[in-house]
């Protein structure tokens, strides 16, 4: 299962940039790093003008410096190519580096990622700083992992300038073969718009707000690929010069991400992430869990993946940056290994006074060591040395699956759509949500996945999709499966053309349902249906065609007609649900799934204690996360590797605590 090894146990770090700091500070960062149990370091994530000080004039000494500190103190280091942010004197020298916004807008110096994936000169710059880098530290036994740039996307991930679109011709030339073939796609001859030439192909420009979709979706996929092409640029050149294990930091959320991770993944020796909690989000642990379970469906073969940042407190860029609540560092970090991370990492290790990020949190805040956070970062450390032993062990199998697709995120939010304030993480996450608060595990995956060990498996709002795909899903009921598909799924293909003859084209008949019409609500209004459950933002006419009705509209002139709907085929099932639900009747409908499908809970416990299992040769660990403010009683027994004393089987979580247990009965 493991495939890389970054420390004897599980990874506890963040980002370390001493260069922001004098020297002396530096004995007192190590001498802290010790007493937390930090293990693994990314250093040098934003140091390309810090070292390279004038066009090929580099010094390297305090680099050099910090990375022998750090190895002399038994601290592991995860070099990152600093890439992300290129110095002011190359930026200078060459303005068109920046990135151009889609209403010709260049982004100035200033920022990070500022630099158009497809400019040659940056590129150029780039790989000879990336070089000189491995050459020297390739083979430095400090140096644990490659931490290709930061964030790739992050500021850059579209970039429309006319370097851009020529390299966006280049990619269609090999993707779709012919102009002909561009035109079949794009469905050029509405407001003949058709091309003669590769030459009048523009990537989406301007205001209008109203892009071929065919050429929008096609531009996302090309923006994609053209920063996955840097990312395997740097990594080929960092293998050149050394063996350790090369990733990057990916941003995956529950929404459309800025370009298609799950491509990515399989380049990364492990895959990373960066993942911060809405301050303002009511079930910010389901989000993490969202998140984490996302990670582990995109990592192959479901390995062990990597937190590479997450913040210890309020991050800076949300609108009220307030702190995490006592206890959450510890439930927030240990929800994401107890999903499949071998460690848990900050954004960042001392808090800076100055620079753009002056006021955002880290594992050595402000206030210092009599912090709380301090506190519960040394706890947090810990903890994780008395898991060691997870390192490397696979989460229990999902027999559960949602899917999503950046593809079909991408395709819903832009252009004219039936209704355009559908955000594509809201049906996704309230589907994760009501298995998660029924403690029952799911894997996040993209479509392209095998679907054969799922006894469930929930397609919300997969607006575009493939017919390969559309084909493996069909399949899971005809298997004695349960597939449960929400309106706005399988309505288009993988061109972003419409599906005819009743939606969802790519599902009808399977569902046995169809419909014909959309009725998407109006800001405010609302629909009844006939199981007392209240709709907002969609409904739409539908029409039974081998399917029974589970509930109907109760109102509006939908009223008396279908909204859920269930085939039985066979011992399988496949289920329509037309209508925005509210997240209460997803939960009843979720229980009601999983009941028939007869899926696992890790434990039976009240919604918002968290549980789950990681697996190993010898032992099964019981991550058992209590969110709620009041203590609660699972049966579970083995030994609590957190106070090494054995525990249950009836046993209690106390409220906001967390307790892992290395069971007696191996799963
Ligand atoms: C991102 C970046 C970090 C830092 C954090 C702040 O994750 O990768 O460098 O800016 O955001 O939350």
């Amino acid at each position: 299962m493991e495939r890389v090894r970054l420390a004897d146990g599980l990874v506890y770090g963040g980002d370390y940039n001493p260069e922001q700091w004098p020297r002396e500070t530096w004995d007192e960062d190590v001498r802290l790093m010790r007493e937390a149990g930090v293990n693994l370091v990314t250093l040098g994530v934003f140091a390309w003008g810090t070292v390279e000080l004038a066009d090929g004039e580099r010094d390297w000494s305090w680099l050099d410096e910090a990375v022998l500190l750090l190895y002399e103190n038994g601290i592991g280091v995860d070099l990152a190519t600093p890439t992300a942010a290129p110095p002011q004197w190359l930026l200078t020298a060459h303005p068109d580096i920046a990135p151009v916004l889609a209403d010709g807008y260049r982004e100035p110096a200033g920022g990070r990622n500022a630099w158009c994936p497809a400019s040659e000169v940056y590129r150029r710059y780039a790989l000879r700083h990336v070089a000189a880098l491995a050459e020297r530290y390739g083979a430095h036994p400090a140096v644990r992992l490659w931490h290709v740039g930061n964030e790739l996307g992050g500021g850059n991930a579209r970039c429309h300038c006319d370097r851009s679109a020529a390299d966006f011709r280049t990619w269609l030339q090999k993707q779709r073969g012919s102009l002909e073939a561009v035109n079949a796609a794009w469905g050029t001859a509405q407001w003949g718009h058709r091309y003669g030439s590769w030459d009048e192909i523009m990537p989406p420009r301007g205001r209008h707000g109203a892009p071929n979709p065919g050429l929008h979706l096609d531009f996302e996929r090309y923006s994609s690929d053209a920063l996955l092409a840097h990312y395997l640029a740097e990594k080929e050149v960092l293998e050149r010069h050394s063996a350790a294990p090369v990733t990057t930091n990916m941003m995956v959320g529950a929404g459309a991400q800025v370009v298609d991770y799950a491509s990515w993944a399989p380049h990364t020796a492990i895959a990373a992430n960066d993942h911060y909690t809405g301050v303002n989000d009511p079930l910010r642990e389901q989000d993490l869990a969202f998140a984490a379970d996302r990670m582990r469906g995109m990592s192959p073969d479901r390995r062990p993946w990597l937190l590479m940042e997450s913040s210890t407190g309020g991050p800076s860029w949300q609108r009220r940056n307030r702190a995490k609540d006592p206890g959450e560092i510890v439930r927030h970090s240990l929800g994401h290994v107890a999903r499949g991370s071998d460690g848990a990492m900050f954004f960042q290790w001392r808090a800076s006074t100055s620079g753009a990020e002056q006021f955002h949190s880290a594992m050595l805040p402000h206030s210092g060591t009599r912090s709380r956070v301090w506190k519960e970062v040394v706890e947090l450390g810990r903890h994780l040395a008395k898991l060691a032993e997870v390192r490397g062990t696979a989460v229990e199998g999902a027999k559960a699956a949602i899917v999503v697709d950046d593809a079909a995120g991408w395709a819903l939010q832009h252009g004219l759509k039936p209704h355009r304030g559908l955000s594509y993480g809201r049906e996704p996450r309230t589907w994760h949500r009501a298995l998660w608060r029924r403690q029952v595990l799911c894997d996040v995956v993209p479509p392209g996945s095998d679907f054969d060990a799922y006894d469930l498996v929930i397609v919300p709002t997969l607006l575009v999709v493939g017919e390969a795909d559309a084909e493996r899903l069909r399949a899971v009921p005809e298997r004695g499966g349960t597939l449960l598909v929400t309106y706005l799924s399988g309505v288009c293909d993988a061109d972003n053309q419409v599906l005819t003859g009743g939606f969802p084209g790519a599902f009808r008949e399977v569902l046995g349902a169809w419909s014909d019409e959309f009725y998407p609500l109006q800001e405010g209004e609302r629909v009844a249906l006939d199981d007392g459950s209240v709709v907002e933002d969609w409904t739409e006419r539908v029409h039974l065609d081998g399917a029974e009705a589970v509930c109907g509209y109760a109102a509006s002139s939908l009223a008396g007609g279908p909204a859920v709907t269930r085939r039985v085929i066979g011992d399988g099932a496949a289920w329509y649900v037309s209508a925005a639900l509210p997240p209460e009747a997803v939960d009843r409908l979720a229980d009601r799934l999983a009941a028939e499908a007869g899926l696992p809970r890790a434990v039976e416990a009240e919604p918002g204690l968290e549980a789950v299992r990681r697996v190993g040769d010898d032992h099964s660990y019981l991550f058992l996360l209590n969110h709620t403010d009041t203590d609660q009683n699972v049966t579970a027994a083995g030994r609590d590797l957190l106070t090494g004393e054995d525990a249950g089987p009836a046993l209690t979580v106390p409220a906001g605590g967390v307790r892992v247990i290395r069971e007696s009965v191996n799963r």
